[in-house]
């Protein structure tokens, strides 16, 4: 099963064929004016350029070549050679009655895939910066596994720099490391406590290193004997990551952002040394000016790109170095076909050089996919990069909390169930901050920045999540009314009518909302689908009637095209992450 358009575009593609033409000239796309058709191909033209023939003529012979086919209801030839195309409702209905998973086809790409989201630091707080990541990536997970990927989604933590260094040795100076070491980090009293202390200890021991070159020497060290293992650096090492990981986990959790993978950059640490004398057993890795470098370029460069360094005169090595160890693992443990980087765009050179650099090193296959899937700023209402009002950086868990608290603000200016309980109203409320705070984020093109505006995006009008929540609980609620009214609709038949055909149109739409945000890693698609998805919903439902509809079989057939609308809604939003109370 597949979308409407795909459908066609098979059918009209068999004639291009049958006509010696190729058939990705047949591909057919949803009208841009559906007021003169449902649907359109305009490959004559392309076709005619190729065969140095008048357009109009080749339209004519493809649309002859259809005349017989009686799924369309109007076959016409508009302009240079536009072909327009209705379907019959008869089509319409088969193909609701019968399309499973929505028209989505599985693909038929059966290795893994890897996506690379999240990648906080430990032992700092998580801040408004972490949102896209984990937003984009999870939605991008959700999504590719739902077409039938085996998707893994890694974390990569950034848990072995020189940071740790810096942390592990102020906690030694001062003395203080039992307080970590004695850590229970399954109580979360003891993991917040602890947070709130990295997250204080941390900068202060920064700053001290950056300014004092003996402390930033004993970092360095620390930091040698950390990744050689040694007592007592690593094990308060181990714990610092263990109590971070929890912390994150609560973090993670109420966003309703899963990882498969809590990999970092640390687990990749023995990979380096063997990759570093392969690089320079293949001559690829050399010293330059005191470093150990990869060079990237190629000829057809037109902007300078910089060689990769591996490791520096102090033996450190550097993100690019853990980055490419990184994909010799994945490549050893997992063999995916496609690894995705969904991080901050300002990282598209270091991922332009590190793919490079493991292309030349044959680290991947032939055929492995590497891409970056940047993504552009979070800004303040003031345009720019999103803060608190007094400058500071936000951490994400008062961002969520502010988030519920308008949430809140805006349940109370609509008509709740009078019976919600207080769990059941939490539960609805963080089910709205969450689905305001995703939907603002995801139905931008990943690339742009974008406003984060608390006031706009927890609004119950216009395009947000709150709007869509609603609706989609609206839908639930009219069918429960119609169960609870003895209505049995299910066995029946669907019928289109004339004021039902805009929606059943679009439900056949799913499956290309959902391959194109696969093929450009874009889950705005699917959000500009799920949005006008709601809006045809809202005008079917001003439009005609449902539950006072005398007609029995209309009815029956308007209630299904509402349950498949409902289904397919919840469906389409939880594969961004966001959940549908059962009411609100
Ligand atoms: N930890 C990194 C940072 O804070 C982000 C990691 C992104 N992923 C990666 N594979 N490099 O900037």
């Amino acid at each position: 099963m597949t979308s409407i358009a795909q459908k066609l575009s098979d059918i009209i593609g068999g004639v291009f064929e049958a006509q010696g033409l190729p058939a990705e000239l047949g591909l057919v796309r949803v009208s841009d004016r559906p007021d003169l058709a449902q649907f359109q191909c305009n490959g004559a033209m392309a076709a005619a350029k190729q065969a140095k023939k008048n357009p109009r003529e080749i339209a004519q012979i493809i649309v002859e070549a259809l005349s017989s086919n009686d799924i369309f209801s109007k076959i016409e030839i508009a302009g240079p050679g536009f072909i327009n195309l209705n379907v019959t409702d008869t089509f319409l209905e088969g193909y609701l009655e019968s399309s499973e998973n929505f028209g989505v086809d599985a693909t038929d790409e059966q290795r893994k895939v890897i996506l690379d989201y999240g990648g906080p630091n430990i032992a700092k707080a998580m801040h408004a910066g972490h949102l896209r990541p984990a937003i984009i990536g999870d939605a991008l997970r959700r999504i590719m596994a739902f077409k039938g990927f085996e998707v893994l989604g890694d974390i990569h933590l950034g848990d072995w720099g020189t940071h740790m260094g810096m942390l592990i040795g102020d906690y030694i100076r001062e003395g203080e490391e039992g307080l970590v070491l004695n850590a229970n980090a399954q109580d979360p009293e003891t993991v917040q406590k602890l947070m709130d202390d990295f997250s204080v200890r941390y900068p202060k021991a920064s700053i001290a290193a950056k300014a004092d070159e003996a402390l930033m020497t004993e970092a360095r060290a620390i930091t040698v004997k950390l990744q050689d293992k040694e007592a007592p650096y690593y094990p308060i090492w181990e714990k610092i990551r263990e109590v971070s990981i929890e912390g994150m986990k609560q973090t993670y959790g109420q966003l309703g952002v899963h990882f498969d993978l809590w990999k970092g950059e640390a687990d990749v640490h023995d990979y380096i040394a063997p990759m570093v004398d392969d690089l320079k057993a293949k001559e690829l890795a050399y010293m330059s000016n005191g470093a150990c470098v990869v060079d990237v370029v190629t000829e057809e460069d037109n902007k300078e790109i910089p060689p990769l360094i591996i490791y520096k005169s102090d033996g450190a090595v550097l993100y690019g170095t853990t980055d490419m160890a990184t994909i010799v693992e994945r490549m050893k443990l997992y063999e995916p076909s496609r690894i995705i980087y969904i991080v901050d765009q300002r990282q598209s050179l270091h991922f332009e050089q590190v793919f490079r650099a493991v292309k030349k090193a044959g680290i991947t296959n032939d055929n492995t996919e590497l891409t970056f899937a940047g993504f552009g700023t979070m800004n303040g209402t003031d345009g720019k990069p999103f803060k608190t009002r007094d400058g500071g950086v936000l951490r994400l868990e008062d961002l969520i909390a502010m988030a519920k608290e308008k949430a809140d603000k805006r349940l109370s200016e609509v008509n709740l169930a009078d019976d919600i309980k207080e769990d059941e109203y939490n539960d609805i409320a963080l089910k709205v901050a969450i689905a305001a705070i995703k939907f603002a984020d995801l139905q931008n093109q990943r690339q742009s920045n974008y406003i984060f505006d608390l006031d706009r995006l927890t609004s119950f009008e216009g395009k947000t999540g709150p709007y869509l929540l609603y609706q989609t609980v609206r839908i639930k609620s009219l069918l429960r009314k119609a169960k609870d009214q003895g209505i049995n609709f299910e066995e029946k038949e669907i019928t289109i009518q004339e004021q039902d055909r805009a929606l059943a149109l679009l439900l056949g739409e799913f499956s290309d909302a959902l391959n194109l945000s696969i093929q450009h890693y874009a889950p705005h698609h699917l959000c500009e689908y799920i949005y006008k998805l709601a809006q045809a919903f809202s005008s079917f439902y001003a439009n005609c009637h449902i539950l006072s509809e005398e007609d029995t079989a209309i009815q029956a057939s308007r209630l299904k095209l509402c349950q498949k609308t409902a289904l397919q809604l919840e469906t389409a939003l939880g594969l961004l992450g966001i959940f549908v109370p059962e009411r609100m």
